[in-house]
């Protein structure tokens, strides 16, 4: 049976300050679990409605939940070590993923949360309440908006870093800032594990088109200078229709710099997503990611090319499937 860790570890604050189990569920109003605002958040994680939603995770997860996982293998998280399983009798608060702020310096042509509701995090409850809570979780994410160019950064690390030495902290940046001794001090009081920089293209105009409002030059400078002081970065990049054809050069610039790669396939909002091109144009690009895939035998690209296959329009391509088939049989020996 499918089952999902998240409920029993993880707490997610959106940027409204609305606390949902996982960003998944974020802006649903039927997953919404309390409000750091108004209360504090082991009084969130104990109450009647979290209780409930892991109480129904043990029979099985909500249908949003099982869609979620179908669709973006979102419960995959869960693999953390240190998480308890979905039987653990009285479970702790492990990983807080935060929202910081909805706002960015950058207005992407994909991203949906850019308009979202913000101003949670200037809540004085918040700062004042949760001590217990950050002194003994294991991990913090956090996202936006642009979480290096909010002022909840700062107060986040003044807080936290001198109560929970060994948390580790991933941040997902868009890397488009001056880099200040300030941050780099920011940095250098936290365990930070992985530092994820948005990199959607190698190609200026591509970038500047996708990443509107951002020049190119900076965020690939910043990507070469923060990695002399970060241990592991990794690279998200968004595959829409017009940098499809960059995965494989994106890869292999990763791989030379000892970057990680984690290619998303943009689904939603759905037209800039391939899954608009035509099925053809679908079928060639998923063909030749499989073939150089032949030989790189690249998990994240195998990730993405499955998950190509299961969401775009090219399920009647038989040639396609059982190329892809093959493509599976010769990553068995990868993926175990
Ligand atoms: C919303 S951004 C926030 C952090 C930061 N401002 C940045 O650009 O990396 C977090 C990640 O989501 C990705 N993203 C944006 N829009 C997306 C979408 N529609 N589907 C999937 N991922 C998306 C971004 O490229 C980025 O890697």
């Amino acid at each position: 049976m499918m089952n999902c860790k998240i409920p029993f570890n993880q707490l997610y604050i959106h940027s409204s300050g609305k606390v949902y189990p996982c960003s998944f569920l974020q802006n649903n109003a039927d997953f919404v679990l309390g409000d750091i605002q108004t209360q504090k958040l082991s009084e969130i994680w104990n109450s009647p409605l979290a209780n409930q939603l892991r109480e129904a995770h043990r029979q099985s997860p909500p249908k949003r939940c099982l869609e979620n996982i179908a669709n973006f293998n979102c419960c995959n998280i869960g693999q953390r070590p240190y998480f308890v399983d979905i039987n653990a009798t009285q479970p702790v608060i492990r990983r807080l993923d935060i929202m910081l702020d909805s706002a960015c310096n950058l207005t992407c042509n994909m991203c949906t949360n850019i308009y979202d509701e913000t101003g949670g995090l200037k809540s004085e409850f918040f700062w004042e309440n949760n001590q217990d809570v950050f002194s003994s979780i294991n991990e913090l994410e956090l996202v936006g908006g642009e979480p290096l160019i909010s002022p909840h950064f700062k107060r986040l690390v003044k807080l936290v870093a001198p109560i929970n030495a060994n948390l580790d902290w991933r941040i997902t940046t868009n890397g488009h800032f001056k880099i200040s001794n300030e941050l780099l001090n920011h940095f250098s009081q936290i365990n930070l594990r992985i530092l994820t920089i948005s990199v959607d293209s190698l190609n200026k105009s591509t970038f500047e088109l996708i990443r509107k409002r951002s020049h190119f030059n900076t965020v690939y400078e910043n990507v070469f200078e923060l990695s002399k002081s970060i241990t592991k970065i990794n690279i998200n990049m968004v595959i829409q229709q017009i940098n499809r054809h960059e995965v494989l050069q994106i890869y292999e610039w990763c791989l030379k710099n000892g970057f990680g790669f984690y290619p998303i396939l943009l689904l939603y909002p759905s037209n800039h997503s391939i899954s608009q091109l035509s099925p053809e144009l679908q079928s060639e690009w998923i063909r030749s990611i499989i073939t150089y895939n032949n030989i790189a035998l690249s998990k994240e690209i195998f990730f993405l090319i499955k998950k190509s296959i299961s969401s775009l329009t090219i399920k009647h391509d038989k040639e396609l499937l059982i190329y892809y088939y093959d493509h599976l049989k010769s990553m068995e020996q990868v993926l175990v």
